[in-house]
């Protein structure tokens, strides 16, 4: 293509098809002491990551930077759940996020996406209500929430995963229902994003 054609149709393509070449940037925040949340973030990270035009950031809690926070169009975050609910560690980084975005700009996450999911001892000890504590602060905060899909078709929270002695670990079918959520929250998280900026 000769040079002058070439600037021509860089000048007149649409706002929104340059725009949508900018990656969609997902942020994925865990805390985890003894390892299993953090399995379960590898998990959704690398269902995220499969996602054409998404990049992905895999970060404890304690060491997401404010631009990670800031640059981030979702924002997913991982918790053990204690005492039947959020780890002090995730509501800090939770805290985090608000107040970095209400600084940033008024309108904190709007046009944001949001997820969380969870491990924890026992079957029915907390997980759902971990969950709920995370996507109400992201709520609050203006954030579209994007629930999972089990492996049975119905909707949940978010991925988790039982790990005490009743179902110890994680297991192929959690990890599984954990990638594909990523796959899920990236594809709606980059459909929203380029909708958007229409
Ligand atoms: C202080 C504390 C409180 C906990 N409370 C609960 C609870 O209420 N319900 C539950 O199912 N598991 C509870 N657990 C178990 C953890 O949620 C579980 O071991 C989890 O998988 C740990 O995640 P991690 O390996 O990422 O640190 C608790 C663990 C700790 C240390």
């Amino acid at each position: 293509m000769k040079p002058v054609i070439l600037l021509f149709t860089c000048l007149t393509l649409p706002a929104a098809t340059l725009a949508a070449e900018a990656p969609t940037r997902i942020l994925v925040a865990y805390h985890s002491v003894t390892g299993n949340t953090e399995g379960l973030a590898k998990a959704v990270r690398a269902g995220a990551a499969s996602v054409s035009g998404v990049e992905v950031l895999l970060r404890k809690v304690a060491e997401a930077a404010t631009d990670d926070i800031v640059n981030a169009d979702g924002i997913l975050l991982g918790t053990p759940v204690y005492w039947a609910s959020l780890s002090p560690e995730a509501k800090s980084f939770l805290d985090r996020v608000g107040n970095t975005l209400m600084k940033a700009r008024k309108t904190a996450g709007e046009g944001r996406t949001a997820g969380a999911f969870c491990t924890g001892g026992n079957i029915a000890s907390g997980k759902e209500l971990a969950r709920l504590a995370i996507l109400a602060g992201f709520l609050h905060m203006r954030f579209l929430v994007i629930g999972a899909v089990d492996a049975e078709g119905y909707g949940t929270l978010g991925p988790e995963a039982t790990t005490g002695a009743a179902d110890p670990g994680l297991s192929p079918k959690e990890l599984e229902e954990a990638r594909r959520f990523g796959e899920r929250f990236a594809r709606l998280t980059r459909q929203i994003r380029s909708n958007m900026k229409d």
